[in-house]
């Protein structure tokens, strides 16, 4: 089970270690459950250090990195530099297609720099018609309307569209739902036979609230 705090563009350092040593110790130990924080780049290195100090049950992911590697790439996050800090990354999210004009094929190649790095990309799909790039065997089905809206998709519309991507992909491949979840209504989608996990963007920022949808996937 996969649960994934999505931080956005929020939080500063010492907001961020507030919320790891807050959460640290209360994250339940389970062989079941992959907990993930993605906090800004700039916090990556402190996040990274707190949760090795503190022996906590938590891994650490970026929200982009660059499609290209080291090099002349003003600005881009290359994975090789990152992999430094993080297991994971989110890749191809809608507010990057959206707001910075991420291509399928950008997608892509930060794909392939991911998977040659041995770091587990996520990609997020709006629908089982979003192109998953080979090699990739972790999804987020993330509906745009659902996004930061507080108005969540169903868990059965959500069952049924990893269904769909995983009669496409295989059934090697996990799909996760995002898309306002929180504290009340994760246990509707992770009880779904075909959802791995979550993505959590609002209400991974509040400490007390992202315990308890831990808690509540680890009942
Ligand atoms: P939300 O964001 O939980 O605030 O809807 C989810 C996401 O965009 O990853």
């Amino acid at each position: 089970m996969w649960i994934i705090a999505n931080w956005k563009s929020n939080k500063t350092i010492a907001e961020a270690l507030d919320w790891i040593s807050q959460i640290g110790p209360q994250i339940p130990k389970s062989e079941k459950l992959r907990v993930i924080v993605c906090p800004t780049f700039d916090a990556l290195s402190e996040v990274k250090k707190a949760i090795i100090v503190g022996n906590f049950p938590l891994l650490v992911g970026a929200q982009d990195l660059s499609p290209f590697g080291t090099g002349a790439y003003t600005g881009e996050e290359p994975v090789q530099t990152l992999s430094q800090f993080i297991d994971f990354v989110i890749v191809g999210h809608s507010e990057r297609r959206q707001n910075f004009g991420e291509t399928d094929e950008m997608i892509a190649k930060k794909v392939v720099q991911a998977l040659d790095n041995n770091i587990t990309p996520l990609v997020c799909v709006q629908d089982e018609n979003t192109p998953v790039p080979e090699g990739c065997k972790l999804v987020v089905f993330e509906p745009v309307f659902a996004i930061g809206t507080g108005n969540p998709d169903t868990p059965e519309n959500a069952d049924e569209i990893a269904k769909k991507l995983k009669e496409k992909y295989g059934d090697g491949l996990e799909v996760l739902y995002g898309g306002s979840v929180n504290s009340q209504n994760v246990k509707g989608f992770i009880s779904k036979p075909n959802i791995s996990g979550v993505l959590v963007g609002n209400a991974s920022l509040d400490a007390e609230e992202f315990v308890k949808i831990c808690k509540n996937c680890a009942l």
